[in-house]
């Protein structure tokens, strides 16, 4: 099995240092990190301070016998002790060489399947029918998607599912404005705006008129309880809508496994509130079903609504239904809701109800916040509606297609669509996994476009570029041959910067899912662009022959795959040509 860097050194050193000072393996975790200033080296260990505690000797003695015992590691060049206790590793060359041969050779680029996979749901973008999908809903989709890709890169078993709100309130409304006023031509052309027109016609009607309002309820208790009508037009719905989201996501990219919609759920709802009452669980509040938290103090005074006094089922209810679900069915060892942050009490309701009932899959709320407009404020169109998803993805392939014919007039028609709508949609994705996912971040044309910056068009540039040197040559073929013939000697120190990092593709694509952070993936394919940048610049590759040219290229052919490969994990594709 590929180890990174930082788990290889940690193991060498864990031995080396271990024997010298008597430290059992596994009674200590041996750690290294990436050093942040070249100055100290490579890597660096503060394992001399943490054990100097333990074992209650002097740390910068403690420091000089790991050094010691480190100093002949093949892969160290050199020790040195630092401050107060700091080991600083400078690798050999030669070491790092021999490594790069290995990454150039795996499939999977140096990155380590994980020893354990688990079954993994990922519960992401689940908008609701009948509303359309808004520029919000972009952040679950972006980065679900990149989630459920990583993590089936590192080898767990992924299954994805999206939640559709299919079976709400909203049906009473849409029920009424559809006997009444629906335009059938314009639900041929955009069913989820003519779904939503209707919508918001019955809902203006209802706040001023009770009658009105009435109607909606009397046509959502019959399509509760049933009736053939009402659930035939429901169907409708639901199935125009869908066919309007899998236009969405194929421009997106974006799959799912299961669409189970809320409705899936509905006649697991009373058996569920049944059993919860029975098995004391839950409790009959004025004339509603509810759980209590009364032991938990942040949610002592906040109780789960499970069934409403009118009968009604909630939100909740349905999600501890499709716990069970995806439990006893898929048998889930993990579920990841990526749904926006204000619903952080909801799923901290739903989950402590849930492990009442004994479900053991480890549930996490993957939060995120929203996207600004350029005035700071919630991104909305002129007349205050939300911005639709659809719209906000046709204006970027229409805007990138612009910065390509500025680019690169010459390109043909045909070739430039095509790099117009994978820039465009790779800009829009990218701004979202550049940044954390709880950040509100400002929706910005220019900026997401830019080719230069921390963008994506910017690391589909140097891919491009990368590219563009291997179709100089005169048989590639042959001379790949003979960069992977022998370990690049990175006797410049820009080839040993980026060798650096691409070694360190290994350590950072693990670490996305530690806290559910594609930025820090973002980052690291922005630094490894920037390196190669640098790179280029000192180090000619054209100009260069014999051992020096092999090694180079070998650097630029890792570096083209690494980069499509991260941008891969991202969502995000790439173009030889722009
Ligand atoms: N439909 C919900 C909304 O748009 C999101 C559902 C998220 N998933 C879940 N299992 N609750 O707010």
């Amino acid at each position: 099995m590929s180890m990174s860097i930082k788990q290889q050194l940690a193991a060498e050193l864990g031995q080396a240092a271990g024997a010298a000072l008597g430290v059992v393996p596994g009674d200590f975790q041996w750690q290294v990190t990436a050093a942040n200033d070249p100055r100290f080296g490579d890597y660096q260990t503060n394992a001399a301070m943490l054990l100097a505690k333990v074992l209650r000797r002097n740390p910068r003695e403690l420091a000089t016998v790991i050094a010691g015992a480190c100093e002949g590691l093949p892969a160290c060049a050199r020790v040195e002790v630092a401050g107060p206790g700091f080991v600083n590793f400078h690798l050999s060359d030669q070491w790092l060489g021999a490594r790069l041969l290995g990454q150039q050779a795996d499939p999977r680029l140096g990155v380590a399947a994980v020893p354990e996979p688990r079954r993994v749901v990922v519960d992401f973008s689940a908008p609701n029918v009948a509303k359309p999908m808004h520029v919000g809903h972009i952040r679950s989709t972006i980065i679900g998607d990149c989630l459920a890709r990583v993590a089936r890169f590192v080898g767990h078993e992924v299954i994805t599912d999206n939640h559709i709100g299919d079976w709400g309130t909203q049906f009473g409304m849409i029920l009424l404005g559809w006997k009444q006023s629906l335009d059938a031509a314009r639900l041929e052309t955009d069913p989820i705006a003519e779904l939503l027109r209707i919508y918001r016609e019955v809902n203006e009607h209802a706040k001023s008129d009770q009658a009105v309002l009435q109607a909606c309820r009397d046509e959502l208790v019959k399509l509760q309880a049933g009736d053939e009508e009402n659930l035939a037009i429901w169907r409708r719905c639901v199935d125009l809508s869908l066919r309007q989201l899998r236009e969405i996501y194929a421009t997106l990219g974006v799959g799912f496994d299961h669409f189970l919609g809320e409705s899936f759920y509905n006649d697991r709802l009373q058996p569920l509130v049944e059993d919860l009452l029975s098995s004391g669980l839950a409790e009959v509040s004025d004339g509603a079903v509810c759980v209590f938290f009364r032991d938990v103090p942040e949610l002592a005074d906040k109780p789960c609504l499970i069934r409403k006094q009118d009968g009604g089922y909630l939100y909740a209810t349905t999600d501890l239904a499709t716990i069970d679900h995806r439990i006893s069915e898929w048998r889930a060892d993990d579920i990841w809701y990526v749904v926006g942050a204000p619903q952080q009490l909801h799923f901290q309701q739903v989950f402590e109800v849930a492990r009442r009932r004994g479900a053991r899959a480890q549930m996490v709320h993957v939060a995120h916040g929203s996207i600004l407009g350029q005035d700071r404020k919630l991104m909305k169109t002129r007349s205050g509606d939300n911005v639709g998803l659809r719209e906000v993805l046709e204006e970027a392939v229409e805007r990138a297609r612009g910065v390509i014919d500025g680019k690169n007039p010459g390109l043909p028609e045909a070739e430039k669509a095509e790099v117009a709508s994978i820039i465009g949609i790779g800009a829009v994705k990218y701004a979202e996994l550049s940044q954390h996912r709880m950040t509100d971040y400002v929706f910005h044309w220019d900026r997401m476009l830019s080719l230069q910056g921390n963008t994506a068009p910017y690391l589909q540039y140097s891919y491009v570029r990368v590219r563009s040197i291997f179709r100089k040559l005169d048989d590639p073929g042959a001379e790949l041959a003979a960069a992977v013939a022998a370990a690049p000697a990175l006797a410049d120190p820009a080839e040993r910067v980026l060798a650096l990092q691409l070694q360190r593709f290994a350590e950072v694509v693990p670490e996305v899912l530690d806290g559910f952070t594609p930025n820090a993936l973002a980052l690291y394919l922005h630094e490894l662009a920037r390196a190669f940048h640098s790179f280029f610049e000192a180090c000619p590759v054209l100009k260069s022959d014999g051992p020096t040219r092999a090694g180079r290229l070998l650097l630029c052919d890792l570096t083209a795959r690494v980069l499509r490969q991260g941008l891969d994990l991202l969502g995000i594709e790439v173009v030889e040509r722009m």
